[in-house]
Order: C-alpha cells, then structure tokens, then sequence
C-alpha cells in the first residue's frame, strides 16, 4: 500500500467503456409497467439512451465524440487520500475521496449530460428539456448542450431556484431558459401554480413539466439527469477510474459512500465496486447518504411514477410516494420521493445499507467544515450528506482502532450554494 496523496489517472487510462451492472445482479430488474406510458417513451426520450436502458450487454463502448467531450471536462478525475482529515480526526480509516467537484459546471452530473447531448444530435433533436433541483443537473445540461449546438429547457424545482440566482444565471449565460417550478408554461404546472404561485415544488413536478414541454415538439427530447438505468450507467466512469487508482495504490475499499437523492452519483461510483462483490466476492459495504426530508431508501418496495402528473412508467422502486410534499433542504437535490430502480433491487437484496441525517442540516455542514479546513475542498451541500458519512465511519473506527478503508464520492463543489452554509452553520 502506497501512501500517496494524491492518485492521477493519465489521459489514456480514460475508461474505454461503461459497466451495466444488469447482466451481473442477484435478480433481473421488473419490467417498467404502464402500457400507454411506455409506448410514449420513444417520441420523449432519446433512441440511444432507451436501448441502453434495457441492454443486458455487461460493456457498453464509449464513443470516441464522448471520450474527447470527457477529456475537455477534465476526466479522468483525481482520487485523494484525506491524509490532513485522517490526521485531524485522529482516525485509523484509510480515507479516500473522488473529486466530481471539479467538474466545470461543479458536480458529476456532467458525465451523463455529455454522453445524453451527443446521442441528442446524433438523432436529429435541437432542443433538450429537463429538471433539476439542486441546479446540478440543470447547469450540467445547460453546459452540455451549449457545447453540441442544442437548445434547452430547465423546470427548476421553486424552492431552491428561489435562492440560487448565480447558478441561475450561470444556466442562463449558456443560453438555456430556466423556469421555476411548477410554472404556467405546462399544464402539470399549472394546476399547481394557479392554487399556489410560491409553490415550492418538487422534482417530481418538475419531471412531469419537462415531459409535457418535450411531448409538444417533435424536435425536443427529455432528457433526465438519475434514476434510470443509463444515467447510473453513465456514471460508472466515476468508479471505474477510482477502481484503477486503488490498484495504483495497492489498496482496496471496505467502505464505499456516496449521497443518494436518485441515485446517480451513487450508483455511478459504487457499482463498478458492487460488481466485484457480486462476481468476485468482495466483503465490501456500500452506504448511501440522504436527508430525513425524503429518506426514499427508507419507504417501500413498490411500483409508483417517476414524476408527480404519472407521466412516466411506474417503476419498481423504494418510494415515498410520488405525490408526497417533503420539506425543503440545503441539500435539496437528496429531496425525490424515488430511487433508482438498480439500487433500489441491490438495497432489496441486501447489498445496501443507509442512513438520513436530521433535517436543520447542521451535522451535515458541520462535517463538510470539518473536510473543508482539513483538505480545502468545499463540498456541494448534497455531497457533504457523504462527508458527513465518512467522517462518522471514521469515527467509529479510531474507538475500535480499525484500520478500514473508507472511500466516498464529492459529487461536486459547493462555490454557489455559500448561502446554505451561512444560513446552516450561522455565518455573518
Ligand atoms: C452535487 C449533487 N450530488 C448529488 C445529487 C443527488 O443526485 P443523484 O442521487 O442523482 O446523484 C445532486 C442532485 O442534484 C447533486 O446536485
């Protein structure tokens, strides 16, 4: 085991192709149900991203269009050790943590955006339409399709549009249009816009908007930023990058950690580490962190919609109800009632632990100024939910004087969320 401090990939160990866990896990994925929503699926999304969605093929190449859009955003990405962290919790862990943060638009969402964008015009699309809470997504997107020549269109769940009006702009300077949600431009939006103009909203809504926006135009596709199959899919670069930086280092990880809103930012560093347990015998445990807002690891096993007007297919999933209103949070891209139907299976199975910190979040931002003096990172408040993870594994691990190693993911940067960590941890 090498105790670097840092472990760099060179450009050409970029990973050539993502892993689709399907072929590989305990069950088959149940089928998506809803005749008529499923028969919609091809005039909304986009023909690559569907077929990828039910592919039972193990690799899956990556385009060489992708591979240079991913070199251009900065992959392969650094992995950590947390030397200073480990020393200042005085801990026994081995902690490790990926760098996402240091995506262009600020978080991981930007690997799926860029594969999605390409296939987008590949098929003939100008126009692209989405969601977002956190404004991860949305940027990430808004990015993305800047960079391919697409239009796009952002429903902005309210409650977090309302406060991030740099991330907004930034949106807007990458010439996409972002509407609070829910809107008057839809009429999912509608009817809960015209009861209630400072509705707070929810990604559920917001998914039913842009479906309907994409429905009314045949040059559009929807295009949806977790959750479905290809997005986590996507988002395996993240831990087949970090697979090779533990081999770097002649290390291996007992813990995996990542915050879990729909899943991509977990499934996307974890599953390539979930394949090992499953087909090599790995004794590895994977946490997902969330927010007791919407603790959807915690509901139940079940068929529910995707988004709030059932505009999608029902999907096998753990799920708090696709009409549940749950509180607002910093963090509140970890705020959706549903998780992704792979992590939701592997969580059945017993492949998932979890756990949801308190709602005032100020454990949460606590622990990301704990990491952010430590290491000089500051972390997304959606990340700092696996911070917060990791530092408390760490800390049961100098009581019992384990020497565990911990790796865990920065799903971005926190630069235009500082409004959150004032208001949380009390800053002037
Ligand atoms: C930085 C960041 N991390 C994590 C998430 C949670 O989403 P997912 O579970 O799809 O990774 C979000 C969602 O907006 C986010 O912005």
């Amino acid at each position: 085991m090498k105790n670097l401090r840092a472990i760099h990939l060179p450009p050409d160990e970029l990973p050539q192709r993502w892993y689709n866990i399907q072929p590989d896990l305990p069950a088959p994925l149940p089928p998506p149900l809803g005749d008529a929503q499923i028969q919609s699926l091809p005039n909304l999304m986009i023909g690559e991203c569907l077929k990828q969605e039910f592919s039972n093929e193990r690799w899956i190449d990556i385009p060489y269009e992708i591979q240079q859009l991913f070199l251009q955003a900065g992959r392969p990405r650094p992995l950590f050790r947390a030397l200073n962290l480990e020393k200042a919790l005085g801990t026994s862990a081995r902690m490790y943590y990926k760098s996402e943060f240091f995506s262009p638009t600020g978080s991981h969402k930007v690997n799926t955006a860029l594969a999605q964008c390409f296939y987008a015009v590949e098929q003939g699309f100008n126009r692209l339409t989405t969601e977002t809470g956190a404004g991860q997504w949305g940027t990430a997107l808004a990015y993305a399709t800047s960079l391919v020549g697409l239009k796009c269109t952002v429903y902005w769940v309210r409650a977090v549009y309302n406060w991030k009006k740099d991330r907004r702009n930034l949106m807007e300077l990458y010439g996409a249009e972002v509407f609070a949600s829910p809107s008057d431009k839809t009429q999912a939006g509608l009817e809960l816009y015209s009861k209630n103009p400072n509705h707070n909203g929810s990604l559920a809504i917001a998914i039913s908007e842009g479906l309907e926006d994409s429905s009314r135009d045949p040059k559009a596709a929807y295009a949806l930023g977790s959750v479905l199959n290809h997005v986590l899919m996507h988002q395996t670069i993240i831990g087949l990058e970090t697979q090779k930086q533990f081999e770097i280092v002649d290390d291996y990880p007992d813990i995996v950690i990542a915050c879990l809103g729909g899943g991509s930012n977990f499934g996307g560093f974890a599953i390539p580490f979930i394949g090992d347990a499953l087909t090599k015998g790995k004794k590895t445990r994977f946490i997902a962190a969330q927010s007791q807002s919407a603790p959807n690891l915690q509901g139940k096993y079940a068929y529910d919609f995707a988004d709030h007007a059932e505009k999608t297919p029902q999907l096998k999933m753990y799920t708090l109800g696709h009409q549940t209103d749950f509180p607002p949070i910093r963090g509140d891209g970890l705020r959706y009632h549903g998780c992704s139907p792979i992590i939701s299976l592997l969580r059945n199975h017993g492949y998932i632990d979890t756990v949801a910190y308190p709602i005032d979040e100020k454990h949460v931002f606590e622990s990301a100024r704990k990491f952010m003096q430590a290491e000089g990172f500051i972390p997304a408040p959606e990340s700092s939910y696996a911070v917060t993870c990791a530092i408390d594994e760490a800390l049961k691990c100098k009581e019992t004087g384990e020497e565990k190693v911990i790796a865990f993911n920065i799903s971005g940067h926190g630069f235009l969320d500082i409004e959150g960590y004032r208001d949380v941890i009390g800053l002037k």
